[in-house]
């Protein structure tokens, strides 16, 4: 089973309306409301995948249990941590062409909610085979809190596959527990090795020989519609993807881990591994819903993968 954690969930809200009117009254007819976060989409598309998975967290108040009831309603098992405060509501007013987005930052964990939620985290890691985390820290919880839960994970033998940014990413990797496999997008990358990323190969190269991914067995650096490029080891590739219709792209990253953690799961050869990752980031932007793939189409896609290795 793959474990996928979410530690700030929402429920994000779409309010479309054809005018935005400032300092004024703006109804809306049609609201569409779903569980949001980064790690329910990977949860999702895993699920689509045929695989076996368990989506967990910290979730709390009536938004909780709206995504715990949504989770149930798409056969998505779930056993999340209930804490005090309130989940996240995260708006996105569509209008005029625009997407304006008002985003909640979330409930604060107490410090025993933190721990509370290692302690639970461990024991679902029993009959876990893999984990992903992704995504942002609540408030309350310190940086390297993500880096806990690696060192947990490690210490059971379960690797972990990171999506994150900024300080806890960052504090993941300075550890000398490193995870399995992390999937920065090339302005994360840029992020965390503090310059530009408007990469060659060459230079790719360089910045994925940085010694602070040393110990990292994949390295997936996804470039949206160019595909990405890829440490594994101590070699390197690069995938390139066909040109395609996207639809709606948000979320790709995401189906991208998910289609990591699948592949990885079932142990398939390194070529394999990066074609299921980018086959089902693919299928995500061909897709008007976020975190959705149609898995018929699949094999169309993965064979329009191209890997290449770099000397
Ligand atoms: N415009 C696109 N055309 C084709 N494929 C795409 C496009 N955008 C994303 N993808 C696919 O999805 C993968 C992940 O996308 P991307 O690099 O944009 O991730 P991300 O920035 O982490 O996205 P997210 O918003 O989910 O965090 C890409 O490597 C590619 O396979
Ligand atoms: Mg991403």
């Amino acid at each position: 089973m793959i474990l996928a954690v979410t530690m700030n969930p929402s429920v994000d809200i779409s309010y479309p309306v054809d005018r935005f009117k400032f300092d004024d009254v703006n109804r809306v007819e049609t609201v569409r409301k779903t569980a949001g976060g980064k790690g329910l989409n990977v949860a999702r598309v895993i699920a689509q995948m045929e695989e076996e998975v368990l989506s967990t967290g910290v979730l709390g108040g009536t938004i909780g249990d709206y995504i715990v009831q949504e989770l149930n309603q798409s056969n998505i098992p779930n056993d999340f941590l209930k804490i005090k405060n309130e989940s996240r509501n995260c708006i996105a007013i569509i209008h005029e062409g625009m997407q304006t987005e008002i985003l909640e930052s979330g409930p604060t964990l107490s410090k025993e909610e933190g721990t509370a939620f290692l302690e639970k985290f461990e024991g679902l890691l029993t009959t876990a085979s893999l984990v992903t985390i992704s995504g942002s820290l609540p408030k309350g919880l310190p940086t390297h809190y993500y880096r806990k839960m690696v060192e947990i994970s490690r210490n059971k033998g379960k690797p972990v596959i990171v999506d994150s940014s900024g300080e806890s990413l960052k504090q993941v990797l300075i550890h000398e527990k490193k995870p399995f496999a992390i999937k920065p997008n090339t302005a994360e990358l840029s992020q965390l090795l503090g310059f530009k990323a408007e990469a060659g190969i060459m230079d790719l190269k360089q910045m994925l020989n940085h010694e602070i991914f040393k110990g990292i067995e994949w390295l997936v650096v996804s470039m949206g519609d160019k595909g990405a490029f890829v440490r594994h080891g101590d070699d390197y590739y690069q995938v390139t993807i066909p040109k395609i219709e996207v639809v709606n792209p948000v979320g790709s990253g995401d189906a991208t881990v998910a289609g990591l953690a699948v592949a990885l799961n079932r142990n398939q050869a390194v070529e394999s591994v990066l074609k299921t990752a980018m086959t089902t980031g693919m299928l995500n932007t061909i897709e008007a819903v976020t975190g959705f793939i149609d898995i018929n189409k699949f094999k169309q896609y993965f064979d329009l993968v191209k890997v290449e290795k770099i000397d």
